[in-house]
């Protein structure tokens, strides 16, 4: 059984002080019963004072992206054992904003993935077409050539601990989010294609993860969806009441 996940990325949004005014009142807030897992990914600059106010709540933490070393110079950048001192469980990898405005490719992402699975973080993996490729009817391609290119050889041990998240570019922070048919058939044939390049086990206790405008109307029926297991959730992370609605609705 899949537990559920809701996962709120801040991206570049929240001070500490606002990060700490944000969980505080996230915690105090309903968020329904136990059964949904969620964690919040603010800025680096907000983990420690997150992972202190978090420890012992059950909401985990995560980094919203990770260097591939261990440490050295590499100015600006944050190791995969600086997260874990943070108290994260769980770390972004290949963003779309990323991908796009940072222009990492599938080979430096791979080098990220090791990074964190050798350090015990569990990568969030983000995959998904733009607008012109959805269009064209080629999400299969755009998105099983990322997961060929991510994880080439990630051992089979290794995906226990790795989420993906399912972002289609055109429907992140736009307002316009994929039915949930729509994206429970990109869902599904990301769980078909880890069942080839690994085996049904793997790919029947992976957890995939759709975002692209999730919000409190409509994650109630993603969710609802065989193989979507959660959420990754932008803007409508940033309000905790708006978030903790979002996570009763996944419950
Ligand atoms: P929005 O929920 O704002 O569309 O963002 C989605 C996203 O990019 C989460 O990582």
């Amino acid at each position: 059984m899949r537990q559920r996940l809701i996962a709120g990325n801040w991206k570049m949004n929240k001070t500490p002080t606002e990060a700490e005014r944000f969980i505080r009142a996230f915690l105090a807030a309903d968020r329904g019963a136990d059964g949904v897992e969620t964690v919040l990914l603010p800025p680096f600059i907000g983990l420690e004072l997150a992972g202190r106010l978090l420890r012992k709540t059950g909401v985990a933490l995560g980094g919203q992206d990770l260097h591939f070393e261990e440490k050295g110079a590499f100015t600006g950048e944050i190791s995969a054992e600086m997260l874990i001192a943070c108290g994260c469980r769980y770390v972004l990898v290949g963003h779309s904003e990323r991908r796009t405005l940072f222009h990492e490719d599938d080979g430096l992402l791979n080098r990220k993935l090791n990074a964190a699975l050798a350090t015990g973080l569990s990568p969030i993996l983000c995959v998904g077409e733009t607008l012109a490729e959805h269009r064209e009817g080629q999400v299969r391609e755009k998105v099983t050539a990322q997961l060929c290119a991510d994880l080439d050889g990630i051992e089979p041990a290794q995906i226990a601990s790795v989420v993906i998240a399912y972002e289609p570019i055109w429907a992140i922070g736009t307002g316009e989010t994929a039915s949930p048919e729509e994206a429970e058939g990109a869902i599904r044939m990301i769980r078909g294609w880890f069942s080839r390049a690994y085996d049904e086990e793997i790919a029947k206790n992976l957890r995939i993860l759709y975002g692209g405008s999730v919000n409190p109307e409509n994650a109630a029926a993603i969710v609802a969806q065989p193989d979507i297991d959660g959420a990754l959730v932008g803007g409508a992370s940033l309000s905790p009441e708006t978030f903790a609605r979002i996570v009763v609705q996944a419950g």
